[in-house]
C-alpha cells in the first residue's frame, strides 16, 4: 500500500493539463468518488493494525497535494482564461481623440503670422508686473484714471505689484534691454477689474506691436495698419484713423475698418455706422523713449495694440465674452474646422 501511495505521489507531482478538459479528466481520475485516492481509502480497512497510523497519514498527505496541484492548474488557466478576454491583439486601436484650438489662439496666431511676414518677432513679459512697466514707463502720469484701483488689480501688500492691463508693458521690458532697430509682436493676457458680463471680462488677451527705427514715420504704420486689416479681414477691407490719446504714444489714433459683417453699408454690428473700432496706435512718445534708455532724437517708432477677442468677434460673431472661458465643448468645437 505505501508502495503505492509512493507511486501517486511521483504522478501526481508530474501532472499537466493543456486545457481545462484535461484538467477535469485529471481531478476525476485521482480525487473523484471512483478515483485512485478514493479506491486506496477503500483498501485501508485491509491494513494492518500496527500500519494504520503512518499509512492513514501518507494517504491524507496524498489526497491534500492532489489537491493542491489540481487547485495549482486551475489558477494557472483561470489566469489565461482573463488574459484571453481582456487583450485582444488583433483588434484595431481606438482612433485618437484630437483637442481643438480655441478661437482665441487661432486668431492670435493669425495675427502673429501676419505680423511675422513683416518681419516682427514675438517677445513676451509677465503677467505679473510692477508699476513701472505697466504705467510710469510708459508715460503715464501719477494721477492717470488708469491706475486707478477700479482698473487695475494691485496687491494690496504691496501696490507696486499689479496685473498688467496691457501688454504695452513688455514694451518697456523689451526697449530696457534692447537698443532698436526692433520690432516686436507681444501677445499675451491681460487683466482688469471689470464687472464680468456678455462683454467685459476680468481677464482678456491683447496683441502688442513695436516698431522703432531711424526714421519710422506715421506713414510706415498706416501701410502696417492697412496691410494687416486686409490680411485679416479680406482684400475689400477699409480702414479710418480718428485721433485719439494714449499717454505712451503722439500723436495717437485708433483704427476702424469698414464693417466686414454688412460691408460698410450698415447693420446693427457696427450700430449702422458702417465702421468698427478695432485697435489704438501711434507713434511712441520719445518720452517713452528716453524713459527706456533710447535716444528720441535719433530713433522713432510706432505702436499699435488690439484685443484678441475683439478680432474674433469681429471674425467669428461671438455674442457673448463669457463663451471664450467656459470651456464649453460644444463651442470649442465649432472652431475644429478653423485651422
Ligand atoms: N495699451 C492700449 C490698451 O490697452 C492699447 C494700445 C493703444 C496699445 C495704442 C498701443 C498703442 O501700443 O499705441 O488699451
Amino acid at each position: 500500500m505505501i508502495a503505492k501511495i509512493k507511486q501517486l505521489l511521483e504522478e501526481i507531482d508530474t501532472l499537466k493539463a493543456s486545457n481545462t478538459e484535461e484538467l477535469e479528466a485529471l481531478r476525476i481520475k485521482y480525487l473523484s468518488k471512483k478515483g485512485a485516492i478514493n479506491d486506496l481509502m477503500a483498501d485501508f480497512r485491509n491494513v494492518a493494525a500496527d500500519q494504520k497510523k503512518e499509512v492513514g497519514m501518507r494517504l491524507n498527505d496524498l489526497k491534500n497535494k492532489a489537491q493542491d496541484k489540481i487547485n495549482a492548474l486551475k489558477e494557472q488557466f483561470a489566469d489565461q482564461d482573463n488574459t484571453a478576454c481582456d487583450l485582444d491583439l488583433t483588434r484595431s486601436a481606438y482612433p485618437v481623440k484630437l483637442g481643438t484650438r480655441h478661437p482665441l489662439t487661432i486668431v492670435k496666431n493669425e495675427i502673429i503670422d501676419i505680423f511675422a511676414r513683416l518681419g516682427f518677432s514675438i517677445a513676451e513679459g509677465p503677467e505679473i508686473e510692477d508699476d513701472w512697466h505697466v504705467f510710469s514707463a510708459l508715460n503715464f502720469p501719477p494721477e492717470h484714471p488708469a491706475r486707478d484701483m477700479q482698473d487695475t488689480f494691485f496687491i494690496e501688500a504691496n501696490p507696486d505689484v499689479v496685473l498688467r492691463t496691457h501688454t504695452s508693458s513688455v514694451q518697456s521690458r523689451v526697449m530696457e534691454v534692447t537698443q532698436p532697430p526692433i520690432r516686436i509682436i507681444c501677445p499675451g493676457r491681460v487683466y482688469r477689474n471689470e464687472a464680468i458680463s456678455y462683454r467685459a471680462h476680468c481677464f482678456f488677451h491683447q496683441v502688442e506691436a513695436l516698431y522703432i527705427d531711424k526714421d519710422v514715420s506715421f506713414t510706415d504704420l498706416k501701410q502696417v495698419l492697412l496691410l494687416f486689416a486686409k490680411e485679416m479681414f479680406g482684400a475689400e477691407t477699409k480702414i479710418r484713423l480718428r485721433p485719439s490719446y494714449f499717454p505712451f504714444t503722439e500723436p495717437s489714433a485708433e483704427m476702424d475698418i469698414s464693417c466686414n459683417i454688412c460691408g460698410g453699408k450698415g447693420c446693427p454690428f457696427c450700430k449702422h455706422t458702417g465702421w468698427v473700432e478695432i485697435l489704438g496706435c501711434g507713434m511712441v512718445d520719445p518720452n517713452v523713449l528716453e524713459l527706456n534708455g533710447i535716444d528720441s532724437k535719433v530713433y522713432s517708432g510706432y505702436a499699435l495694440g488690439m484685443g484678441i477677442e475683439r478680432i474674433t468677434n469681429l471674425k467669428y460673431q461671438v455674442k457673448d465674452l463669457r463663451m471664450f472661458s467656459e470651456n464649453d465643448m460644444r463651442f470649442l468645437k465649432e472652431f475644429e474646422a478653423a485651422y
